[in-house]
Parts: structure tokens; sequence; C-alpha cells
């Protein structure tokens, strides 16, 4: 069961987006203060465009330049396609918003193997945190969103790469199309500072249920449980709709 203070159900997509908003701007102003660089991860799905859109917008002064930006999962696609989660938000956020391009970590999918992406996106994300191949790094905050079987980034219930342990980032095949992707692993998303799930609409409803409620905890988002961090569900009411206990934000 997870505790229910981070737990927030909204009315509607734009308030779910707002207050995530000044949720990101909170942490973002508290890593930068405390470190001087803010580094985040973001996913992709229909979910978070709202957000994305949001935060483009936003009138707060965000620090772009000490923003840094990476990504859950990518489906294996050029950037260009309309399947692509770094076109996706491209589209809605970074093409509004002036942050320099070497803050912009995406994953690579031309010229290059599925395996070689995986790897030389870890050997990005260890090269930015100066860190070798035994550590895991800490992000400030990871956005995930929750698929109705349960996965979140590209992490597919019942496959092996919910155990891997050691690598950041790996390559899988996922039974929802497009099939080829590289995702970042539970032990990096167990590793961060904040987790933010952004989950919305009637079809997620049974499995937000078991994820929230239910104590088997086998679904991948079930597992994500950082160890000194925090998880917050950010929930539409359709979502939340079969939650035995809901606290309203607002
Ligand atoms: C992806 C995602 C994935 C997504 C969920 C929810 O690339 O598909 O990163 O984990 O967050 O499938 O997607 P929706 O928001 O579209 O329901």
């Amino acid at each position: 069961m997870i505790d229910e203070d981070k737990i927030f159900v909204f009315d509607d997509s734009e308030g779910m987006a707002d207050f995530t908003v000044a949720r990101w701007n909170e942490i973002s102003s508290q890593a930068i203060v405390d470190k001087g660089y803010f580094s985040a991860v973001l996913s992709g799905g229909k979910t978070p465009v709202a957000f994305y859109k949001r935060l483009a917008a936003s009138k707060d002064i965000i620090s772009w330049h000490r923003t840094h930006l990476f990504l859950a999962d990518e489906r294996f696609v050029p950037p260009s396609d309309s399947e692509s989660n770094y076109g996706l938000i491209k589209e809605h956020l970074l093409s509004h918003v002036k942050i320099p391009d070497e803050n912009v970590h995406r994953i690579q999918t031309e010229g290059i193997t599925l395996e070689q992406s995986a790897r030389r996106y870890e050997e990005d994300i260890r090269r930015f945190f100066r860190i070798d191949g035994c550590s895991v790094p800490q992000f400030d905050l990871i956005m995930l969103g929750v698929g109705e079987d349960g996965h979140t980034a590209s992490l597919f219930p019942g496959k092996s790469s919910l155990s891997e342990g050691t690598r950041l980032a790996i390559p899988v095949i996922a039974e929802k199309p497009p099939g080829e992707r590289i995702t970042i692993t539970l032990a990096v998303i167990n590793n961060a500072s904040k987790i933010i799930f952004l989950v919305s609409g009637r079809n997620k409803a049974r499995v937000l249920k078991e994820i929230i409620e239910d104590k088997k905890g086998g679904l991948p988002a079930s597992r994500v449980h950082p160890k000194q961090g925090m998880v917050y569900f950010m929930i539409d009411q359709p979502a939340a709709s079969l939650l035995s206990g809901r606290k309203m934000a607002q």
C-alpha cells in the first residue's frame, strides 16, 4: 500500500499538468540550489503531453541552461517518426524553451543497432554523472507513465529486463508496438530522488488500483520504490475511479 499523501487526484488534465509543473519548479529549484544543476528523466506516451505543453508555457523562471533532460525509454525509430518519444517531447516542450542542445540527452536510434544504442545511452548517462561501471546515477526526478498492463518506461510484465541489476539502459523487445525499444532499468529508477507517475484515463483504473492498493507488487510499476526517494502519483478522476481512498490536491 502506497502512502496516500503521495497520491493526488485531479478533475482534469489541465489541473494535473499545472500541479505537476509547480512540483517540477520546486524540485528543480532545490536541485539547482543544492548542486548547481537539475537532472530529469522524461517519458513518452500520450499522458504527459498536457504537462509538457504547460511546462513549455510556464511563466515561472525556469533555469533551462542548468537543466539536463534524459529519456526513460525510446522506441527504436528515427526522431522524425511519429512514434519517437524524443520527437514527441521536442514537439511539445523542447522546441518552445531555451534549453541548450547539449543538455538534452536523447537516445540515438539512427545508424546503430539496438544493443549499441542502449550501450551508448548508458555511456552518456555515466559521463554526465561522472560515475564508473559499478555505480548507479541519482536523478533528481524521473517522470513515468503506466500502461494498462502495468508496464512503466519500457519495462514490461514478466520480462527478464525487470531483474537487470547492473546495466543502466538495456534493449528490449516489447509486445506493444513499436516492439524494439531501449529503456532505463529499475536500478536507475529506484535510485532516483523523486518519481512522478502521471496516469490518466478510465482504461488505467484497474491496473492503478492493483499498483496502489494490492500488495502483490509483481507489476513493473509496482516495483518502483526508490531507496531514498519519494513517489508521487498524479492521477485524473477516471483513472482514480476504482481507488478506495482518494486525496484531492486542490
Ligand atoms: C512509451 C512510454 C510508456 C508510457 C506508457 C503510458 O514510450 O510507451 O514511455 O511507458 O509511459 O505506455 O502511455 P500513455 O500515456 O500513452 O498511456
